[in-house]
């Protein structure tokens, strides 16, 4: 399986490995005199005077690593505009590698709220790796700050200790289906996508909405997770089937392998290719090159967003780390939004009085456009139909407008 290319990490100028972060922030506490963890306790024990420890879990190896990275950015950039500190707060990040999936991801993750105590723990990309955390956060009253994991099942029921900046998986499929169906014309379509809880919830999502208006499928192929290389003999299934459009999700290193042999089999001109968006997100998208000219895609960012808040925000990313930023970056940014709403409002910074305080933060001035919460902890949003378009001599997802949902 290939990686992502290494240009992309080679342009990065300030990014700080998360560990050399977590070293930074102590650095930052000790050069101002924060309080010690030994004196006062830990943010997880609520101490209030202190530094507030926060988690930072994301993938830093394996097919997701490149999203971990966008995601360590834009949190970093949140921290740097508002020197270093959420809610008035000193804050000491203590980072996890979530790996590639949940036998790396749940061990990792649970550490720092077992061992290390931190007050509310930011991160996880992966569905089946949040799915087998979940328990571990409400029973032990810790928040967890989705950050990019969409399943469906970590909001529904919601949790006082579950929270997602990102999406859920069924909305993102969802929100494309009428248009593609209406785009087809009756034409079928085939299905497909990672063979874990994320690419099946963002099938279904697509399906559900896709048929109820009209839409015909060809056929379905579930591809295995993180193992998949060659996608030939799926691709051979398209063409036999008289599919004219196939949808999928893949995101990192997947997508990348997907597009480029989706378009070297021959398909890119005949088979309109559709996905959530990940499939042609940041690092993807440069390794994809010209193989993903044309794909469209659902989701609720893209870089090339007009608007005076996107703006800005790309200007600050580009500034510091020297690419554009994705959907990665700006759930993670956001995240850090969500929290310096909460940490300035607690009683105290347990993670129960995180918890407590999350419940009253109110509008999020984000990238995407502002956002708040909706009654399950997701962001109520709105979705657009990209596409992958050459702008300015540059490959980028055009936003061709905003969905129906
Ligand atoms: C997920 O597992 O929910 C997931 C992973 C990567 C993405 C999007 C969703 O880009």
């Amino acid at each position: 399986m290939s990686a992502l290319p290494a240009g992309r990490g080679a342009r990065r100028t300030r990014g700080l490995a998360p560990t050399a972060l977590a070293a930074a922030s102590l650095l930052m506490l000790a050069a101002c005199g924060g309080g010690s963890l030994s004196e006062g306790g830990g943010g997880g024990e609520g101490d209030d005077s202190g530094p507030v420890k926060i988690g930072l879990a994301l993938p830093l190896s394996g097919v997701y690593s490149s999203l971990g990275e966008d995601m360590e950015q834009g949190f970093q950039l949140y921290l740097d505009e508002n020197e270093d500190q959420l809610g008035g707060r000193d804050i000491e990040i203590i980072s996890a590698d979530e790996g590639e999936t949940p036998q790396t991801g749940v061990p990792a993750t649970t550490k720092l709220v077992t061992q290390d105590q931190v007050s509310a723990v930011v991160g996880i990309v992966n569905s089946a790796t949040a799915l087998g955390l979940k328990d571990t956060f409400v029973q032990s009253e810790v928040p967890l700050i989705i950050a990019n994991a969409g399943a469906d099942d970590l909001t529904t029921p919601p949790s006082p200790y579950i929270w997602r900046t990102s999406f859920t998986n069924g909305q993102v499929g969802e929100a494309l289906g009428a248009a593609v169906a209406e785009e087809l014309g009756g034409d079928p379509i085939y299905l497909m996508a990672a063979d874990y809880a994320a690419g099946h919830e963002s099938v279904d999502g697509f399906r559900e909405s896709f048929t109820a208006a009209g839409g015909k499928i060809a056929g379905e192929a579930f591809t295995p997770f993180g193992t998949t290389s060659d996608w030939q003999p799926y691709l051979n299934k398209v063409r036999s089937s008289g599919a004219k459009a196939v949808y999928v999700f893949y995101a990192g290193a997947e997508a990348v392998n997907f597009v480029k042999q989706y378009d070297a089999f021959g398909l890119g001109d005949n088979i309109q290719l559709y996905g959530a968006g990940f499939l042609t997100e940041g690092g993807a998208l440069d390794a994809q090159g010209k193989s993903a000219l044309g794909v469209r895609t659902s989701l609720h960012y893209s870089n090339l967003l007009d608007s005076e808040r996107n703006a800005q925000f790309v200007e600050a990313y580009e500034a510091a780390y020297n690419e554009p930023p994705t959907v990665y970056a700006v759930q993670a940014y956001d995240a850090a939004a969500v929290l310096d709403q909460a940490i300035e409002s607690a009683e105290s910074t347990d993670g129960a009085g995180l918890a407590e305080a999350l419940e009253g933060v109110g509008e999020i001035d984000s990238p995407r456009g502002t956002w708040s919460f909706d009654e399950n902890h997701n962001p109520d949003q709105p979705y657009y139909q990209r596409e992958v378009q050459e702008v300015d001599g540059v490959l980028g997802n055009a936003v061709l407008g905003e969905l129906e949902q």
